[in-house]
Formats: structure tokens, C-alpha cells, sequence
């Protein structure tokens, strides 16, 4: 079998139309959606991040406004920024970029944000409604992939989907997500870690294999089931002396191999990433559309 290539780039680009027509209607109430987003420090990864997140703000017809501050800011400094954002009507949206430079921060930070304006969805509040399966907003990444299924014609109502990867960002979430009583979820999950005895004993059973474990190579051919369908969520930078920039990105699953005998497939680039991003627009739409009761 070779597999069917899920192509992200495309569905996102479907939906960010979708998302640009709410902005336009809504623009004739009096409210544009906007996004304030915050950079601390000079990661460049965050900084291209960043960078991306603005451009599609202003494609989709959505204002954004950018605060940068140094990797040396306060904890102080770091939450007047927030709190500004907070109470700032123009505002819909907040967008903290981690890492912070100070992960310690990190907690705190994430708690000051308005929950009302909390479209990456990181604050306890929505992680708890999230969890209850009450209306919220859905962390991007994990909403993402969850979209790039539906829209490919891949249910999970009733599939094994088994998860690797336990971090708060996208394995935590879409465990709970997929669990749920709704459309998007209704799956028998399993989630596997660093601390999993055999990954491939759970793996080779799934219908869906969502890799988000943050390492090469993390699923190989063997692990896969004839006919599952791989989600890879993994960006990892390998050295490369034959690019210009010497370096390249590949996922968690070693492809060529897995895409031999999958069903379905993303790549990566093009694959999960242009999601994140789009329903991060998803979130601010909605947020803008709550404040006029639309
Ligand atoms: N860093 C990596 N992914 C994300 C994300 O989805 N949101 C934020 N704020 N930071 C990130």
C-alpha cells in the first residue's frame, strides 16, 4: 500500500477562507477579531512562530499587535503585558509564545490570561471545560489534527486511536478530546509515553496513530498496522550539509517506510503545523464573535 498524503497546507488554506468570510461579516457589526500576542526573548524558532501567526492574522482580515520584550523581562513585566492585553477591547485573543525563557514563569503567566481570551487554550479554565466537554476554546494543535481527520473522511467515532506523547500541549489534550461524547471524538484511546514498556504492542492495534513524542523516528514501519492512519505532529530540526540553512525538519515517524504501508499520512512540513496556526484564527473568531453575541 502507499499511503494517501493528508495534506494540511490544503485544509488549512480551506479554512482559513471559511474563517476570513467571519471576519468579514462580522467587520459590518463594528468588531475586527484581534490577536495580541507576546515574545520573550530571541528563540528564532518562536520568533518565526510569531512572524507566521501575524501574516495570517492579516490575511484572514484580523488585526494583531505584537509586544516584544527581552529574555531578560521580570515576571512583572511579563504579566503588565497580559493584563494590558486583558483590558484591551480591541483584543479578542492572547497569545503567549512559549517557551519562555524562564520556564518557571511559565504557570503563572498562562494563569493571568483572561480565560475569555484564552484562544490558545492553556489556562486551567478551559483545560477543566475542555475536559467536561463543555464549550470552550480547544488547544490548537490538537483541534487541528482532530479537523485534518474529519475532513479527510477519517472517523474516530468508534476507531482505536493510540497517542504517543503525554505533553500538555497536544498528547494530554487529544486524549481527552477523543474520549469525548461528540463528533470529533467517540475513539478508544490509548496513550503511550517515555515510560511505555513496548510502544509498538499498543501501535500495531491502532487504527489512528497520532506520533507527538518530540523525537525522530519514533514510529517506525514495524509499529504500524497495514491500512492505519499516522498523524505526525513531531518538528524536529536534523543536521544537513546540503541545505542552505544546513538543517531540515522531520516528524516523529520515520516515513518513507510508514507511508509503504499506511492507509493515510502527513508530512511533514505540510502536514499538521498550517493547522496549529489556523485554528489558533478559529479561536479568535469565535472570541470576537462572543462579544456581540453573534
Ligand atoms: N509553542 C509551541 N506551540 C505553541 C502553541 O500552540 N501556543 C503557544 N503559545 N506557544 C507554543
Amino acid at each position: 500500500m502507499s499511503a494517501k498524503i493528508l495534506d494540511g497546507k490544503l485544509i488549512a488554506q480551506q479554512m482559513r477562507a471559511e474563517i476570513k468570510q467571519g471576519v468579514d461579516e462580522l467587520k459590518p457589526r463594528g468588531v475586527t477579531p484581534g490577536l495580541g500576542v507576546l515574545l520573550v526573548g530571541d528563540n528564532p524558532a518562536s520568533r518565526s512562530y510569531v512572524t507566521a501567526k501575524e501574516k495570517a492574522c492579516a490575511e484572514a482580515g484580523m488585526y494583531s499587535e505584537e509586544i516584544r520584550l527581552p529574555a531578560t523581562a521580570t515576571k512583572e513585566e511579563i504579566l503588565a503585558v497580559v493584563r494590558g492585553f486583558n483590558a484591551n477591547p480591541k483584543i479578542h485573543g492572547i497569545l503567549v509564545q512559549l517557551p519562555l525563557p524562564d520556564s518557571k514563569m511559565e504557570q503563572a503567566v498562562i494563569e493571568a490570561i483572561d480565560p475569555a481570551k484564552d484562544v490558545d487554550g492553556f489556562h486551567p479554565v478551559s483545560v477543566g471545560k475542555m475536559m467536561l466537554g463543555l464549550p470552550t476554546y480547544l488547544p490548537c494543535t490538537p483541534h487541528g489534527i482532530l479537523h485534518i481527520l474529519k475532513r479527510s473522511g477519517y472517523s474516530t467515532d468508534g476507531a482505536h486511536v493510540v497517542v504517543v506523547g503525554r505533553s500538555n500541549i497536544v498528547g494530554r489534550p487529544l486524549v481527552n478530546m477523543l474520549s469525548l461524547k461528540n463528533a470529533l471524538g467517540n475513539a478508544t484511546v490509548t496513550m503511550c509515553h517515555t515510560r511505555t514498556k513496548d510502544v509498538g504492542l499498543h501501535t500495531r492495534q491502532a487504527d489512528i496513530i497520532i506520533a507527538a513524542a518530540g523525537k525522530p523516528k519514533t514510529i517506525t514501519a514495524d509499529m504500524v498496522r497495514e491500512g492505519a492512519v499516522v498523524i505526525d505532529v513531531g518538528v524536529n530540526r536534523v543536521n544537513d550539509p546540503a541545505t542552505k540553512t544546513g538543517y531540515r525538519l522531520v516528524g516523529d515517524v520515520d516515513y518513507g517506510p510508514v507511508a509503504e504501508k499506511a492507509a493515510a499520512i502527513t508530512p511533514v512540513p505540510g502536514g499538521v503545523g498550517p493547522m496549529t496556526i489556523t485554528m489558533l484564527l478559529f479561536n479568535t473568531l469565535e472570541s470576537a464573535r462572543r462579544t456581540v453575541g453573534a
